[in-house]
């Protein structure tokens, strides 16, 4: 984008796309006075139509095309002359045009518009095929396609706040020193020791590859295997004659490897009657031994116990990837797979914790502000009236930081006057959604941080408090949502991580390697998870966490 003087008139040109043959759309309406200085520029521009319409009797089409880059569509028109318009207006129809912007006339919303001169590409569409109708489609029905979603304002809009809170991330990290360090997906160890994990095994397919290929290719009998043994014997003897007779070597190669033949023969058909489709077991129990990695494997539910082997070495370390949960949770606020932002800080505490979840979760809402406005307005118009004000809120005013028992007090003290929570308040219990959204939305109306949980209701990991009752954990409550964050400070003493895994249960061997980090220069160090898709759901007013990933997974449904 260039703009230089020319006489008293400023002249602004537009770039092409460095990667694709096309200006984008957001290079020209995006601008300040929405595209009005490129007035008098050959563009050429690719889309898809969001409304098209004949007008004049037949005689030129208005188009609004959009190609995703940003919330507002560029109005083209073309001409029956140009083009056979019938083609070009239908919903969906993908567009590659050349022509010359210009302003529209007095009146229109529109600040600039494309005069078509040549069209380049049509992708039709067959309006009555089409699976995204022009109707106003509820997010529901669209998850039934969800692979024409994209092509919503809605989901476009979302996508773009995603990405634009992914770039936050990474850059709100880096501009702290944090190193980006990608955990696995597969992993031997539950992080969270909730069981709640999917298995990742080649048992049962190779199981099922087993009993397809006896299928085409049935095993051995036992008389088979019988005969090959009857074939091996006489072989067997008929060597041991020539032998005995001392007949001529040319005779006893020829008995060898008929021999040979005989035994190989029977080695195969052995090994072949042994083939069942069944998953191996050993000593009554599935033998993981057999298994692809030779032991059990699962996908992740937390990148955090691998992060901590580098916040134990390069010290301000974060992950950020898919994380999966095997919970049967229908609710609009679980995904059986979810992205998850994982710092980890060496010679941190609870405290330095806190302040870097907040840091954190300010700068994603300022970035936002100050970057996708357009989208952000959108979301106001279409789903969410307050979600601007929510993020501006969320950036100037401090979080609330109360411990888990003020918190148990707040609740038991609305109890008393006359609210009703379905689940029962006292201390000991973990916070229901709906205690942790009536404290941050009713009781303080901002982020709360919500520290000090009891023992028995958090992770092994988290490190006991001087009064042997708690853990210095934290949640960051927010508006909306409820839990957006969870951490801790880790437990960095051997012996009470030690009694602490084997107090819950959990099988010591998988996490020696975690208990070694505890062994040799144990450090005192902190970390949090932050639910990515909860972060969206709390900066759009999106209602449903389905709408906010791309590809959601959750119980009885994994679309594409
Ligand atoms: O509180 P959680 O379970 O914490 C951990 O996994 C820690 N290992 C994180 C750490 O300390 N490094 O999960 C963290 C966050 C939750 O606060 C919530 O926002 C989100 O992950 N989350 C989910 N989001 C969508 N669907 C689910 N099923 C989720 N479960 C947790
Ligand atoms: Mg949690």
């Amino acid at each position: 984008m260039a703009t230089t003087l020319d006489g008293a008139k400023i002249v602004s040109t537009v770039e092409k796309h460095p990667f694709s043959d096309r200006v984008v759309i957001s290079s020209i309406v995006g601008r300040p006075d929405g595209g009005a200085c490129l007035a008098g520029q050959r563009v050429r521009v690719g889309g898809w139509v969001k409304t098209g319409r004949e007008q004049g009797k037949g005689l030129f089409a208005f188009l609004e095309v959009s190609d995703g880059s940003c919330s507002a569509n560029l109005q083209v028109i073309v001409d029956a002359a140009v083009a056979d318009l019938g083609q070009l207006v239908p919903t969906g129809t993908s567009v590659s045009v050349e022509g010359l912007l210009q302003i529209p006339p007095e009146g229109t919303k529109q600040k600039i518009e494309l005069r078509v001169e040549k069209v380049l590409d049509v992708g039709t569409v067959d309006p009555a095929k089409y699976p995204i109708p022009k109707t106003k489609l509820t997010l529901e029905f669209l998850r039934d396609r969800i692979h024409f979603r994209p092509r919503t304002n809605a989901i476009a809009a979302v996508a773009r706040i995603r990405n634009a809170l992914a770039y936050a991330t990474h850059t709100f990290f880096h501009d702290h020193g944090f190193l980006y360090i990608h955990t696995p997906i597969i992993t031997t160890s539950d992080c969270e020791g909730a069981g709640e994990m999917f298995q990742v095994t080649t048992l049962i397919s190779g199981a099922e590859k087993i009993e397809k290929e006896l299928i085409k290719n049935p095993p051995p009998s036992e008389a088979d295997v019988e005969a090959a043994k009857a074939v091996v014997k006489e072989k067997g003897e008929a060597l041991t004659i020539l032998k005995f007779d001392k007949a001529n070597e040319e005779a006893i190669t020829t008995s060898v490897g008929e021999l040979t033949k005989a035994k190989e023969n029977l080695a195969k058909l052995e090994e072949r009657s042994k083939l069942k489709p069944e998953i191996p077991q050993k000593d009554g129990k599935i033998d993981y031994a057999q298994d692809f990695f030779a032991r059990q494997a699962f996908l992740t539910v937390s990148g955090q116990l691998q992060v901590e082997t580098y916040a134990c070495a390069v010290s301000n370390v974060y992950t950020f990837g898919p994380t999966f949960r095997a919970e049967h949770s229908h609710t609009s606020r679980h995904l059986a797979e979810f992205w998850m932002v994982e710092p980890e800080i060496a010679f941190a505490d609870i405290k330095d914790d806190m302040n870097c979840a907040e840091a954190y979760v300010k700068f994603m809402c300022q970035w936002l502000l100050d970057k996708c406005l357009d989208d952000m307005e959108f979301m106001a118009k279409n789903y969410d009236k307050s979600c601007i004000d929510r993020l501006r809120m969320a950036c100037s005013t401090p979080f609330q930081r109360i411990s888990y028992t003020e918190a148990v007090e707040l609740l038991e003290e609305a109890v008393k006057e006359g609210k009703n929570f379905e689940n029962k308040v006292e201390w000991g219990i973990d916070l229901a959604s709906e205690h942790e959204r009536f404290l941050t939305e009713v009781k303080f109306q901002k982020p709360v941080i919500v520290y000090n949980y009891p023992k028995g209701i958090k992770a092994f990991y988290m490190r006991v408090n001087d009064d042997l009752k708690t853990v210095a954990a934290m949640d960051v409550l927010v508006p909306k949502v409820g839990e957006l964050i969870g951490g801790s400070q880790r437990e960095e003493r051997y012996d009470i991580i030690r009694s602490r895994i084997e107090g819950m249960g959990l099988p010591l061997e998988p996490y020696e390697w975690y208990l070694d980090l505890r062994r040799f220069g144990t450090v005192k160090h902190s970390g949090f998870g932050l639910g990515f898709e909860r972060m969206i759901l709390f900066a759009t007013g999106m209602d449903n966490i389905r709408d906010v990933i791309p590809f959601p997974r959750y119980p009885g449904r994994a679309d594409l």
